[in-house]
Order: structure tokens, then C-alpha cells, then sequence
């Protein structure tokens, strides 16, 4: 009699366990799948970078005021031949040694399969009055010919491909853009792609 109970508790936690291993391989075989379909259209994660940057006025005087102004080329890209990108959230912060300069924004937008996008900034920034320190800085920069700015922020992107579905991304960029006095860029890497 003993022998039966055990057998009668038996089937239940037996049937439990092999419920838990239909989940588990049904969970696997989907990770298969997604991995399978990941493999096929081998994505590329979206991402956004720099493609130009030109300091056009530095101005800063004897009193301690600096103006400038800065074209900024903002490249999304979609290198993924079988997905549109759709890029929502993108804001930058444009700083110079802490000193907020300007705020980059665009709305959302598509970037078509196997395309880029490019956005041109103009900024132009109010007179800056400079604290001794940042007229330090200033001068130091001015005569080392190199003029160094910040653009950090985020973007955010998603794209759509059969099987995997919808899959986001956070893109970050965060890069020093340096300058010389004329105004050209030193040709700094500015991506959120790391290379
Ligand atoms: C993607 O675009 C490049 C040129 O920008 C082209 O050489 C390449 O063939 C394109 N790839 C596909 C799959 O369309
Ligand atoms: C700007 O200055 C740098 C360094 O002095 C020089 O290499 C570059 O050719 C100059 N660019 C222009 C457009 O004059």
C-alpha cells in the first residue's frame, strides 16, 4: 500500500517537471529561432555620428565674453539592407569645459534600408561671461591652437524584421570635438558606434 501512494503522488510531480522542460525547450527552440533569424538577416545596430564639424566664430574678449558659433553634421545611419530604422529621442548636449552651449534635438525620423540621414546644426551661442577659470582655459586653448568641445546625449532607435520583431536600441554619444583656431575640425572619431 505504501508502494501505491508513492506511485499515485508520483505521475503529478512527474507530469509538473516534464510541464517545466516543455516551457524550457519551448523558451529554447524560441531563443533558436530568434538566434536563426538573427543569423539570416545578420542586423547592424543603427548609429549616429559626427560627419562634419566646423568651428565658424570664436570670439572672446578682453572682457571675458566668448561667442561662438559651430556647424555640427549629425549622420544617422542604417547600414541593414532588410530593415527601416526608425530613430525617436535624439538630444545632444554641445559643452565647452563644462559650460552648456547648445541643445541638438530632432524629431523622430526614418532612416530607409541601407541609407543615411543627416541633420545640419547651426549653433550659435549667446555671449558667454567667463569665470577666471574658463578665461584660463580659453586662453590656454588659443594658444595651443586646439579649441576642444563636448557633444554628449542619446538616441534611440528600433527597427522591425520578420521573425526577431521589434528590436530597440540606446545609441550613446558622448566625444570631444576639437578645433583649430581657423576653424577646421582635428578630424576626431565621434560615433556611437565604438571602433
Ligand atoms: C548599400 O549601399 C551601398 C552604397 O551606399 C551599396 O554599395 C551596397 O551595394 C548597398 N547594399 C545593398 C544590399 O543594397
Ligand atoms: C587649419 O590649421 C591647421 C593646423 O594649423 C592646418 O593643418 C589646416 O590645414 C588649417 N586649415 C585650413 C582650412 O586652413
Amino acid at each position: 500500500m505504501h508502494g501505491l501512494r508513492i506511485l499515485d503522488v508520483q505521475p503529478t510531480a512527474l507530469s509538473e517537471l516534464l510541464g517545466a522542460n516543455d516551457r524550457a525547450v519551448a523558451v529554447i527552440v524560441t531563443g533558436i529561432v530568434v538566434f536563426v533569424g538573427y543569423l539570416a538577416v545578420r542586423p547592424k545596430v543603427p548609429f549616429i555620428s559626427v560627419s562634419y564639424a566646423h568651428l565658424d566664430r570664436f570670439d572672446y574678449d578682453q572682457a571675458g565674453i566668448l561667442a561662438v558659433q559651430l556647424t555640427i553634421v549629425v549622420k544617422a545611419e542604417n547600414d541593414n539592407a532588410k530593415a527601416h530604422a526608425y530613430f525617436y529621442d535624439a538630444s545632444f548636449i554641445l559643452g565647452f569645459h563644462g559650460l552648456e552651449i547648445a541643445k541638438l534635438v530632432a524629431d523622430p525620423f526614418d532612416v530607409s534600408k541601407n541609407d543615411s540621414v543627416q541633420f545640419d546644426y547651426l549653433v550659435q551661442s549667446t555671449p558667454i561671461p567667463l569665470d577666471e577659470l574658463e578665461q584660463n582655459l580659453v586662453e590656454l586653448s588659443l594658444r595651443q591652437n586646439l579649441i576642444a568641445f563636448d557633444l554628449k546625449g542619446k538616441a534611440r532607435t528600433r527597427w522591425r524584421v520578420g521573425v526577431i520583431g521589434s528590436v530597440k536600441f540606446s545609441l550613446n554619444l558622448n566625444c570631444e570635438l576639437k578645433f583649430f583656431i581657423n576653424g577646421s575640425s582635428t578630424n576626431s572619431h565621434c560615433s556611437s558606434r565604438s571602433k
